[in-house]
């Protein structure tokens, strides 16, 4: 293929500006950077698209909350989306707005080929809906009849006039998909669960909301201006409208997609709902939809509440911008959740790239100073250490599909197998000795063997860490671009002699962790502040689960004048056993079958050695205690807030 016909286009998801950005937002942005790096190196003509997702219930409520129009605050977050991308330098081609004009003349276009091919049709939606996924639940798919499956968060019953689209129509084409494109859905197992979910049968998808008016209109010719787009319609087009679809179409030329990069919990959309609208459309399915897993802090789920979320821009200042790309890279395999802490990021640093990588240089550095005042030749490379060529050649022969298909630490992983190459070259064929022994040309051999890979591994990582590799390039002389891709990693060519500089470390050891504790979010403090003052925001209340049980046994407990030990059922697998100390005020039948409530998610305790799963609710006086208790009976496990 000529270097012109090669075509890749790489996106992000467009984010949400309800909220700055974080690092599951950086660790996406940097995966999709390092590819459309890597698609260029290798001369494909590359197209990176980000942007914000700026419509919707979410934002407009998150905007109201603030005293701002939603157009002001997405203003404001989406420039602070585009001020980091700026500043961590990713190499994004276009930013794409959802408020962008071009965007809703294509989101408008696309509706109306979907209604007039038949795929569109208007009815009424009753059904719940979770605000903050923005995202439709059936009653059965709720928890505790009211919970979002995703995120947990109450959801909203809503019914109203509404555009359907027909997904139940395209099940089967999904299906179809899937079985005849392996790839299409990365990693696997994430698209396993994506069939399994396609298999439990599709319900027609709302694709419109009269309940409010933040969002993309109907096109005119629909002449029906009550409603405004589903905000995950409207996102989801971008990924053509940046391309002109609807208006200016000289970049559709870039589609079907290279890659679409996604985390987890977005994927359901991109895998299912995607594919189906762009076959309604009329238009290619993209090549990959890939999925990665989520981020935690030493272990934890990140939260603002918690105030642990990690913030990229000051994990970049403390440790550099291109140890934490390399770190978040290497760290996790791609799709699985990764965990972020500063002594895991430390070890890569000192380890990976101080010991492995950066020393290499140096040695190389020292080696050549010493036996040939700074000059490097591959003259007697290919004779003397063909093993060690034809070892590195065979780890890098496929080395172009690990980062295709997202193996983001095996591809690195590879990398740094040539390296321990290198070192262990240098360890076996001791050039010091052959110094000593006046074989001269051994020596310069193995030091030309050595640069030789190191050279190759920095053209490689140079996706991932630009201006680490172009130092290294600098110093030895060559340039990174498609040109030396092809020579040095794709003919397995040998570099030209040449005189390295020497420069200074590129990665200092890091002896202490360099941020220090958390610092919590402005939401924290308010919140802190708000507690000292004994209020609680109504995340910190949701965050006890309190719910309705049903006494199935009760016992008294020997020994004890206060404790009786009930047995309950809160609509779980096994009923939970919960021990009270209620004795003085009920006795065991009268509680039999009764119902109580319990505080759910207590972390379980021995009373009396017993175990306990749970807590009553209870009020208490001077007259004596009781028992809270649901006025009508409700089915053991619903909710309680
Ligand atoms: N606006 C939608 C996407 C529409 S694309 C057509 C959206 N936005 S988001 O801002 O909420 O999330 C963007 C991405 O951040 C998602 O891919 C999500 O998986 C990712 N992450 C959010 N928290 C994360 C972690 N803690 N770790 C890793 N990624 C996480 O969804």
């Amino acid at each position: 293929m000529s270097k012109e016909e090669k075509k890749a286009y790489i996106t992000t998801p467009i984010y949400y500006v309800n909220d700055i950005p974080h690092i599951g937002h950086a660790y996406t942005t940097i995966i999709a950077d390092t590819m459309a790096r890597f698609y260029r190196l290798r001369g494909y003509k590359t197209y990176f698209l980000t942007g914000t997702d700026e419509h919707g219930q979410k934002i407009e409520q998150a905007a109201l909350k603030r005293g701002r129009t939603p157009k002001e605050y997405a203003d404001e977050i989406s420039g602070k989306f585009k001020a980091l991308w700026d500043e961590f330098e990713i190499s994004y081609d276009d930013f794409i707005r959802t408020t962008d004009e071009r965007h809703k003349i294509g989101v408008q276009k696309a509706f109306e080929v979907m209604y007039n091919n038949g795929d569109i049709y208007k009815g009424e939606y009753e059904g719940h809906y979770c605000v903050s996924c923005e995202t439709f639940f059936t009653e059965t798919q709720l928890i505790d009849g009211e919970g979002c499956p995703d995120c947990g968060k109450v959801t909203n019953l809503v019914k109203e006039e509404s555009y359907f689209f027909k997904l139940s129509k395209y099940q089967d084409k999904l299906l179809k998909w899937y079985s005849d494109d392996d790839k299409c859905v990365l990693p696997k197992g994430k698209k396993n669960e994506v069939i399994s979910f396609v298999k439990q049968g599709l319900r027609d998808l709302s694709v419109t909301r009269t309940s409010f008016d933040w969002g993309v209109k109907l096109p005119k010719s629909m002449n029906d201006d009550k409603h405004v787009m589903y905000v995950w319609l409207d996102a989801l087009l971008n990924y053509i409208t940046a391309l002109g679809y609807g208006k200016n179409e000289d970049r559709m030329e870039f589609w079907p997609a290279t890659a679409h990069l996604v985390g987890k919990d977005i994927l359901r959309f991109h895998a299912i709902y995607w594919p189906a609208f762009l076959m309604s459309l009329g238009l290619p399915l993209p090549k990959h939809i890939a999925a990665h897993g989520w981020w935690t802090r030493n272990g934890e789920k990140m939260s603002k509440s918690k105030g642990n979320v990690v913030n990229p821009k000051e994990v970049a200042d403390a440790y550099g911008l291109e140890n934490f790309r390399y770190f978040m890279l290497r760290e996790v395999p791609f799709g699985q959740d990764g965990d972020f802490s500063q002594k895991a990021l430390i070890d890569r640093i000192n380890s990976d790239l101080g010991n492995e990588f950066g020393n290499l240089l140096n040695r190389i550095i020292g080696m050549s100073g010493k036996y040939s005042d700074f000059n490097i030749t591959s003259k007697n490379v290919a004779k003397l250490h063909q093993k060690e060529l034809a070892e590195a050649n065979e780890i890098l022969k496929d080395i172009e599909l690990k980062l295709d298909e997202l193996q983001t630490n095996r591809y690195l992983e590879d990398l740094w197998r040539v390296l321990t190459i290198a070192n262990g070259a240098i360890t076996a064929h001791e050039p010091w000795v052959k110094i000593k022994n006046g074989d001269t040309d051994g020596a310069l051999a193995v030091v030309g063997l050595v640069a030789n890979l190191l050279a190759k591994v920095t053209i490689l990582v140079s996706p991932v860490m630009p201006k680490t590799a172009s130092k290294i390039a600098d110093a030895m002389k060559f340039e990174i671009s498609y040109e030396s891709y092809k020579k040095y990693i794709v003919d397995n060519e040998l570099l030209e002699d040449f005189s390295i500089e020497k420069i200074p470390p590129l990665f200092p050891k890091i002896e202490e962790e360099l941020l220090k504790t958390p610092k919590p979010s402005i939401d924290k403090k308010k919140e802190d502040k708000k507690s000292n003052e004994g209020i609680i925001s109504i995340d910190q209340f949701f965050q006890t689960k309190l719910k309705v049980g049903t006494v199935l046994e009760a016992t008294e407990v020997e020994k004890s004048k206060k404790l009786l030990k009930l047995k309950v059922d809160l609509g779980e697998e096994n009923p939970r056993q919960i021990v009270a100390g209620i004795k003085e005020f009920y006795s065991p039948n009268e509680l039999i079958d009764s119902q109580v409530c319990v505080v759910a998610n207590l972390k379980p305790a021995k009373i009396m050695g017993l175990l306990s799963e749970g807590m009553l609710l209870a009020a208490k006086d001077k007259d004596g205690l009781s028992l809270i208790r649901p006025e009508h009976k409700r089915n053991s496990g619903s909710l309680i807030g």
